[in-house]
């Protein structure tokens, strides 16, 4: 099929190296056109494992190509994914100005029938607003999809690839059965293919990720109280995570949930809701929670160093929001290193990925690191942010010569608490017995 991907950003990059692989002709527009000139040489914008080698392939086999000709591309397609941005507008609502202005031109370039499916996460009702911006240029028949993207930053392309199900709003048989077609080679081990309404899919890709950001804000809220009566919340997770009705998945504390999705996305629905007259008091209280979690990090550092942090420095390890990636979008990182400038400290980062797109951010108002022991050196306290796995067993005497202060901050319950203890560290976690 001749395929365009409108968008090559974490999503649309993904999906079409993916459809490129099982041997579609797929061409990826975008209106950034230093992204297009770097994929055109085989330069990814992002870190995510596996795509390099995918995007290469296939642009090398001739079936994936980038462009910032976005009415071409358009032109000689019969499906166009929108797989553009969907930032929080002031009030917390998704800006849907990228993906209406993607489906004018649409409405303006297509050559022929044309399924034009919806990838990027849109409030109810989007689909129906992208068929109206359409509808005012179109001289062809077209069919408008929901298809919600589900896939973690990370575990990207193996979860496009392996998808647990894929959900598809459509409402002509044509568009079904495109959809269907494409998919197949996807869904070969008997994974489904939900198709349903555009309203429902639409509503699906919210309530999945309030779902699983409600399972974080839960046991961030558990945590806090854990800590307060003398509990550990891991046994508490290791306890109910192994409930088959509960199941393990996403009851890890931390510094609060983050990135490009769960934050925008809690914030769309509550916002959706509003406009309805509802109040999604669940989803209020999960984004209030969140919000709080945020600080957690930095009242334990205070904890451990007092509240002026004049002429300290900490060592930071992680600034991905999680591991595997370079997106620095809402990172819990970002809040915890304001807090510290803000109270006079100064910090002195590393990330194994991130630490290009962390410069972007934060610019010069912190140091950085080549390696995580660097990191150390001069720092009064280490606090661990991301979960990389280079962090999960480092050199603990090492940590302890290096560091100035025997202080360890891990938002990621990544040490064993009797160990520090043994190794003489003062070591803050979430929601377990501190060892002061
Ligand atoms: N990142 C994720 O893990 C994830 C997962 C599921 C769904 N989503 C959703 O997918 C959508 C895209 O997310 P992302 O993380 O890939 O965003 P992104 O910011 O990484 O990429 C968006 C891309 O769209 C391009 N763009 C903007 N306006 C354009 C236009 N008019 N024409 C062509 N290109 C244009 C931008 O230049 C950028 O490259 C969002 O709605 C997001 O909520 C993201």
């Amino acid at each position: 099929m001749d395929i365009s991907v409108i968008g090559t950003g974490y999503v649309g990059l993904v999906v079409g190296a993916c459809l490129a692989e099982t041997g579609n002709q797929v061409v990826g527009a975008d209106v950034d056109a230093q992204k297009i000139d770097g994929l055109k040489h085989n330069v990814l914008p992002i870190y995510e494992p596996g795509l390099d080698r995918l995007v290469e392939r296939n642009q090398h086999a001739g079936r994936l190509d980038f462009t910032t000709d976005i009415g071409a591309a358009i032109a000689r397609s019969d499906v166009v994914f929108i797989a553009v941005g969907t930032p929080p507008d002031g009030d917390g609502s998704a800006d849907l100005r990228h993906v209406l202005n993607v489906a004018a031109e649409i409405g303006r370039h297509m050559q022929r029938e044309l399924v034009v499916v919806t990838k990027s996460t849109v409030p109810v009702g989007t689909c129906a607003r992208v068929s109206e911006e359409i509808e005012g240029f179109a001289h062809f028949p077209f069919h408008v999809v929901s298809n919600p993207e589900f896939l973690k930053e990370g575990a990207a392309v193996d979860d496009f690839m392996k998808p647990d199900r894929v959900v598809l709003g459509a409402q002509s048989d044509h568009a079904r059965s495109v959809m269907a077609e494409l998919y197949a080679p996807f869904v070969r081990t008997g994974k489904p293919i939900i198709f349903m309404d555009v309203a429902s899919a639409e509503m699906t890709k919210y309530a999945a990720n309030g779902m699983l950001a409600a399972r974080i804000s839960f046991m961030n809220d558990i945590a806090g109280l854990c800590e307060r009566v003398g509990a550990n919340v891991d046994m508490v997770r290791k306890g109910i995570g192994s409930d088959d009705r509960i199941g393990p998945a996403f009851l890890f504390p931390g510094p609060g949930y983050g990135g490009s999705c769960f934050p925008k996305d809690v914030k769309a629905l509550i916002g959706t809701a509003r406009g309805y007259g509802r109040c999604l008091r669940i989803l209020e209280a999960v984004d209030a929670v969140n919000e709080e979690q945020k600080h957690v990090l930095f009242q334990k550092l205070q904890a451990a160093l007092g509240p002026d942090l004049t002429g300290v420095r900490v060592a930071v390890w992680g600034l991905a929001f999680k591991p595997n990636t370079d997106d620095m979008r809402d990172a819990p990182s970002l809040a915890f290193i304001a807090e510290v400038l803000a109270a006079g400290g100064q910090v002195t980062a590393h990330d194994p990925v991130a630490m290009d797109a962390a410069k972007c951010v934060l610019g010069d108002t912190v140091a950085f690191a080549a390696t995580s022991y660097d990191a150390l050196r001069g720092a009064d306290a280490l606090a661990v942010v991301t979960d990389w796995n280079e962090y999960r067993h480092p050199d603990f005497p090492r940590i302890k010569q290096t560091l100035r202060r025997p202080i360890v901050i891990d938002a990621r319950n990544l040490y064993a608490i009797t160990k520090m203890a043994e190794l003489g560290f003062a070591y803050y976690s979430i929601g377990r017995p501190t060892v002061a």
